[in-house]
């Protein structure tokens, strides 16, 4: 069947008749963003998610976050324009291969990055994401032992931050992974007043040159007040149509990946368009779907993640 011609004047009807919220994570296409009614980092986009009243969610971003919102919202459709839409730190750290090292480490406190399937999230104590991890391990005993999963390059980063040590799954994130230090430099030789700031799922080296490191929330605050007019954006370019949206007069320079030919656009993210998003609402499908069981048990640690990060 022939698309409508005005796909965003379609797409609000449909969130009329449905009832329907759409949450969308700075990492979507424009367009997608441009039709969301909450666009955010993945701690907001769970806060959204949990006090939506919305029958009807339609998330545009990635499995592992609207799974998130299925479990906050077992009742509700949770509706996902393409549900192949995955995410190599959740594929990094398979179910079983857990388990073990989770039996491995008896006695240890799990904490794990949003970024992982629900499976992981319900054999975890707690959920943490980049934008709460360092707040939410300073608040564990310091004689407490943790495994944190499964991203290395973000457990470095917080035990750097927190001066704990933490047990680290060897997990990373194929976008952040691309970015290269030596470039970033060269970067920073053309663009002498640039600021250089990058998400924590960056590796270590180039962490170690950005002045500002946060969530892709705390990014897009950080470049409003800061009172540099110059960014070196280290993380997936979509956030960057927000950032020119809030201050148009400031210059965004997307970070270039290692190899020429690589593109620093998250692939998972970007299965997305604004085409599917509709079809999705139209079609009432792909849904998120979850055994109760593991609903039930990943529950528990995304609510306490919400209590200790209210
Ligand atoms: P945040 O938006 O929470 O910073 O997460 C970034 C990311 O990689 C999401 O997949
Ligand atoms: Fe996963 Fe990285 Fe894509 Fe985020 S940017 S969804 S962490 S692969």
């Amino acid at each position: 069947t022939a698309l409508p011609k005005d796909l965003f004047a379609a797409v609000e009807q449909l969130k009329k008749d449905l009832n329907a919220v759409i949450l969308a994570h700075y990492y979507q296409e424009p367009e997608i963003q441009d039709v969301a009614d909450y666009i955010g980092d993945s701690l907001g986009l769970s806060q959204q998610a949990a006090a939506t009243d919305a029958d009807v969610i339609v998330f545009a971003g990635v499995h592992f976050m609207a799974e998130t919102a299925k479990i906050l919202n077992p009742h509700k459709l949770v509706l996902l324009p393409d549900l192949e839409a995955g995410c190599s730190l959740a594929e990094s750290c398979p179910p079983a291969a857990f388990a073990k090292f989770k039996a491995a480490h008896p006695d240890h406190f799990v904490i794990s990055y949003i970024n992982c399937t629900a499976e992981i999230k319900a054999m975890s104590d707690l959920i943490c994401t980049s934008s709460n991890a360092v707040k939410l391990v300073n608040q564990l005993p310091p004689e407490q032992p943790i495994i944190f999963a499964p991203d290395r390059n973000l457990g470095r980063y917080v035990m750097a931050q927190t001066g704990r040590d933490m047990v680290l799954w060897q997990g990373s994130c194929i976008v952040h992974e691309t970015f290269s230090e030596k470039k970033i430099l060269q970067l920073k030789m053309e663009y002498p007043q640039a600021e250089i700031i990058a998400h924590p799922e960056c590796e270590a080296p180039v962490l170690r040159h950005a002045s500002f490191v946060g969530s892709t929330t705390a990014l897009l605050k950080h470049v409003q007040q800061s009172s540099c007019n110059q960014f070196i954006v280290v993380t997936e370019p979509g956030i960057i149509h927000q950032m020119e949206k809030q201050v148009p007069e400031k210059l965004f320079i997307p970070a270039p990946p290692m190899n020429n030919c690589a593109c620093n656009e998250c692939p998972h993210m970007r299965l997305n368009t604004l085409e599917k998003l509709y079809l999705a609402m139209k079609n009432r499908s792909p849904e998120i779907t979850l055994p109760a069981e593991v609903q039930t048990a990943a529950l528990r640690p995304i609510q306490k993640m919400l209590e200790m990060s209210a």
